[in-house]
């Protein structure tokens, strides 16, 4: 629990008190009621455990499958509008804005939902969709649609959303004035 309050307070600076963090984050709400929801789904209990989920959003706006896996410090800010679908699988220390959907396409069976690795990022009404594998440390866009993969460390922005390297690597495919078409160093060497 007090874990928990450190976890809220490195990732949301408005965060002012532990007894805020208590009362006001409906995320920390959210995720109580789904780690009771979801002993019940795994016992089979699954009507008591919709129940449960289903109050939960009730109270806190967020609706988490009682099916769902949900890693260590896990961090949702705001959290209204927020959907996660029975067979999402979300790692370790993974942050979600109000209005993430982690849903199915509507094409698959079984598995799918989305898998989300370990410290990646969900931006503000973000639509994740199909059982597809945000990778670790990656970042995905306020409002984006992603249908596919995102690499570790990557970032997916806009819809359908597109990945774009992480800084290091985006340096390193920037064209370097040395390997520019001779007529763009001549045009250079004039202006
Ligand atoms: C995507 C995001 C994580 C930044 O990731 P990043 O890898 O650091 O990306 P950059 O800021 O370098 O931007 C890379 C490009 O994506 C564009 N971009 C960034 N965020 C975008 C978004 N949400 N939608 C569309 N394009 C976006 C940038 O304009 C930039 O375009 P350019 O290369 O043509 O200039 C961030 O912009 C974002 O959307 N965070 C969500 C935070 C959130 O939901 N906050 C809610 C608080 S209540």
């Amino acid at each position: 629990m007090f874990k928990y309050f450190d976890v809220v307070r490195e990732r949301d600076p408005a965060a002012r008190s532990n007894l805020e963090i208590l009362l006001c984050y409906p995320g920390l709400h959210a995720l109580f009621f789904h780690r009771i929801a979801h002993f019940f789904h795994r016992h089979r209990w699954f009507l008591i455990a919709r129940l449960i989920s289903n109050f939960s959003r009730f109270m806190t706006g967020i609706e988490v499958h009682p099916g769902a896996t949900i890693g260590k410090g896990f961090f949702i800010d705001h959290g209204m509008g927020i959907v996660i679908g029975e067979t999402a699988e979300i790692g370790d220390n993974v942050t979600l804005f109000h209005g993430v959907t982690l849903g199915g396409t509507g094409k698959d069976q079984g598995k799918r939902h989305p898998t989300v690795s370990d410290n990646a990022v969900i931006g503000t009404g973000a639509k994740v969709l199909g059982p597809i594998t945000i990778g670790a440390y990656a970042k995905v866009g306020a409002n984006a649609v992603v249908l596919k993969d995102v690499p570790d460390h990557c970032s997916a922005v806009g819809i359908p959303a597109k990945i774009i390297p992480p800084p290091e690597e985006k340096a390193e495919h920037q064209i370097k004035p040395a390997q520019e078409p001779k007529p763009v160093q001549k045009i250079r060497s004039v202006v």
